[in-house]
């Protein structure tokens, strides 16, 4: 016996890509829903070899379904996902909305898997920030050798963290360079996103840190461990898929750079490509579609008593979002749930 899944965002980058998931990890399903706006009434979406045609999100009667998949942005995730959740429907969401309350889990399964048992409280479960799912992935097994002290990362973000329209947005700008009055001025960036990048990721706090920097900080702590110090700074750039992270990691323990390698080998959903020579490296267009976060460039830091600096990079909308939560669903499955 399988689940009774709904999939909410379902003609998104996320909901599209949370389609294609559940249809390659075989995850066990009885029936399935796509759902969407009204505006997308009758779109057809694929899941494996079959279509599914997308119905209303806000007529839908959660009532008797097992799992619903959030991806639809904080707003109407506030509508709907308390509504979904009442009708005894588990909401793994993956907008912001509820990362950072105390009784919902925030979950990156190969780090804190345990933490879904804790999903009855409000019957939802939140998926962390596409940035900071990579790199929990990355700092955990190694924070478990050495201790963690602070972490300074700088990020390199695709456009498709921003949704579908800022796809079209870097298509568009990107050919209006090279055709004569097809120039196309920025409307979802605050600035030009062709052939340029903006270090600025969602709003701007009192701190002057960005609303995503501070996410990454928040989230490592709920996820890994309070005790660790980051700070980040968060920068779009034009890519479509695939975030990239400089990840600088200041220890209590010295860890050197030969064992860090071989725990990275060692550790869940974590592939090592880091051969000193010239493409030795995974860049974003070759994770577009992969289950892992990649490592690379993994170096000491000899400024510092126990530094270390790595490369990670991954499909957003996979590990940063997607695939997560499916993991999260599986975990479920296996922990609490026990069906299929
Ligand atoms: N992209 C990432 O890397 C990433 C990573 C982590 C988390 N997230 C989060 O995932 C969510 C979706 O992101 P995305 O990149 O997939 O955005 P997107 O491509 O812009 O898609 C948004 C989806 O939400 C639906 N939607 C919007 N308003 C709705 C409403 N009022 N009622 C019902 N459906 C509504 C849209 O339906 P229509 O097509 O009908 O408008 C569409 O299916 C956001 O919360 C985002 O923050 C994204």
């Amino acid at each position: 016996m399988g689940y009774k899944v709904v999939v909410c965002g379902a003609t998104g980058n996320v909901g599209r890509e949370m389609l294609n998931i559940l249809a390659e990890r075989q995850f066990p399903i009885d029936e399935i829903t796509a759902l969407a706006s009204r505006r997308s009434l009758g779109t057809e979406v694929s899941f494996g070899d079959k279509t599914l045609k997308t119905k209303d999100l806000e007529q839908f009667d959660f009532t008797g379904w097992d799992i619903a998949f959030f991806a639809i942005g904080s707003d109407a995730t506030k509508i709907h996902a308390p509504r979904a959740a009442k009708a005894g429907c588990i909401v793994i969401d993956n907008s912001s909305l509820y990362r950072y309350d105390a009784d919902v889990p925030l979950v990156v399964p190969e780090v804190n898997p345990e933490a879904v048992d804790g999903y009855a409280k409000k019957n939802i479960i939140a998926n962390p920030n596409c940035s900071t799912a990579q790199m929990v992935v990355a700092l955990k097994p190694l924070h478990d050798r050495a201790r963690i002290k602070r972490v300074v990362v700088s990020t390199y973000q695709s456009v498709s963290g921003t949704g579908k329209d800022a796809i079209d947005e870097l298509w568009d700008q990107t050919k209006g360079m090279y055709v004569p009055g097809q120039e196309r001025e920025p409307k979802v960036y605050t600035k030009q996103i062709a052939f340029n990048v903006i270090p600025h990721i969602d709003v701007f706090m009192d701190s002057g840190e960005t609303k995503e920097e501070w996410k990454m900080v928040a989230e490592t702590k709920k996820i890994v461990d309070p005790k660790i110090k980051v700070t980040a700074t968060c920068v779009r750039v034009p890519v479509f898929v695939g975030h990239s992270e400089a990840v600088n990691i200041e220890f209590e323990e010295f860890l050197d750079e030969d064992e860090a390698r071989d725990i990275l080998r060692q550790a869940p959903g974590v592939l090592v490509v880091d051969k000193r020579e010239d493409g030795g490296y995974v860049t974003p267009v070759e994770c577009v579609a992969d289950f892992a976060t990649f490592v690379s460039r993994i170096r000491q830091d000899s400024t510092i008593e126990n530094g270390l600096n790595i490369w990670v990079v991954s499909d957003n909308l996979r590990k940063g979002a997607a695939l997560n939560a499916v993991q999260i669903a599986e975990t479920l499955g296996a922990r609490v749930l026990k069906k299929g």
